[in-house]
C-alpha cells in the first residue's frame, strides 16, 4: 500500500497554485509529455491559472477522463465544450483527446480510446472526485480492472451533475469514461478535493480500506498519489 502525499491548502485557488508548481517543475524537467485531464468545478481555477501563465504545453498531449453519451461537443453541457472554453481555446497543446460520446459505435470508440492511451502513456493524471467517491465516471461497484467503457451514472451523480446542465437539455444516464485501471496506469496521480461535500470520499481514502464501493480507495494501490485538499482531516 502506498503512502499518500497530502497537501493541505487554504482554498481551491491555493490548491491550483500548488498543482501549478508541480506541473511547471515537471515541464521544466521534460517529464511531462502526456497529461490526463479532468472536468468539473474543481478544475476551473487550475485551468484559469494555466491559461494566464507562460506555461508552454505545445509539446504536451492530453487525454480527458470522460464525456457524456449523446451530448454534442457544441453543447455547453458537454465536457468537450468545457475543455474548449476553459483551456483549449486559450492554450496550445500538441494534441487533445476526449472520448466521443456521439460516436455511432460506443464500444468501438472506447476500445479506440484505450488503444490511444496505451500508445501515449500518461505521465500525470489529474483527478477530481465525486461525492460518492467516483473517479472520472467510475461509479461505486465498477471493477478495478475496468478500462475505457460506457458507464451508467448513479442517481447521486445524476442529481449532483444535473445542477450544471443548461438549456433544458436532459442529463444523459450514460457516459464514456476511462476505467479505473486506465487511470491507475498513469505514472503520477494528483487528486484535488475541495469543500465539505468531498469529506466522505477523502475520509474513505484515508481510512485505508480498498473497496469497489468507494472507487477512490483504489488509488491506495498506486505508488505516486498526491491529494491536494482544503479539508482539515
Ligand atoms: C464529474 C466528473 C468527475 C469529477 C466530478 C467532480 O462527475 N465525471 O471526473 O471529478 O464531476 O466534479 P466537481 O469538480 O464539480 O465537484
Amino acid at each position: 500500500m502506498t503512502k499518500l502525499n497530502i497537501i493541505q491548502v487554504v482554498n481551491p485557488v491555493d490548491g491550483a497554485e500548488r498543482l501549478y508548481k508541480l506541473v511547471k517543475e515537471q515541464l521544466e524537467k521534460d517529464q511531462l509529455h502526456v497529461i490526463g485531464l479532468a472536468t468539473g468545478s474543481t478544475m476551473i481555477p487550475v485551468y484559469k491559472q494555466w491559461t494566464e501563465s507562460p506555461l508552454d504545453f505545445s509539446n504536451v498531449t492530453t487525454f480527458n477522463l470522460d464525456e457524456y453519451v449523446g451530448i454534442a461537443a457544441s453543447s455547453p453541457n458537454s465536457y468537450a465544450y468545457f475543455m474548449e472554453h476553459h483551456l483549449f481555446s486559450k492554450k496550445k497543446f500538441k494534441e487533445t483527446y476526449i472520448p466521443n460520446g456521439m460516436a455511432s459505435n460506443l464500444e468501438e470508440e472506447c476500445a479506440n480510446y484505450e488503444a490511444l492511451l496505451k500508445k501515449h502513456p500518461l505521465d500525470l493524471q489529474l483527478l477530481g472526485v465525486g461525492e460518492n467517491g467516483h473517479i472520472a465516471f467510475n461509479e461505486p461497484g465498477t471493477p478495478f480492472d475496468s478500462v475505457t467503457h460506457v458507464a451508467t451514472l448513479t442517481k447521486s451523480t445524476l442529481g449532483v451533475n444535473s445542477q450544471y446542465f443548461d438549456n433544458d437539455e436532459k442529463i444523459p444516464e450514460t457516459a464514456l469514461t476511462m476505467g479505473i485501471s486506465s487511470i491507475l496506469a498513469a505514472k503520477k496521480i494528483v487528486l484535488l478535493a475541495f469543500g465539505e461535500k468531498k469529506r466522505a470520499a477523502i475520509e474513505k481514502l484515508l481510512e485505508g480500506t480498498i473497496t469497489t464501493e468507494w472507487p477512490i480507495t483504489k488509488l491506495l494501490h498506486h505508488e505516486d498519489v498526491t491529494v491536494i485538499t482544503d479539508l482539515d482531516m
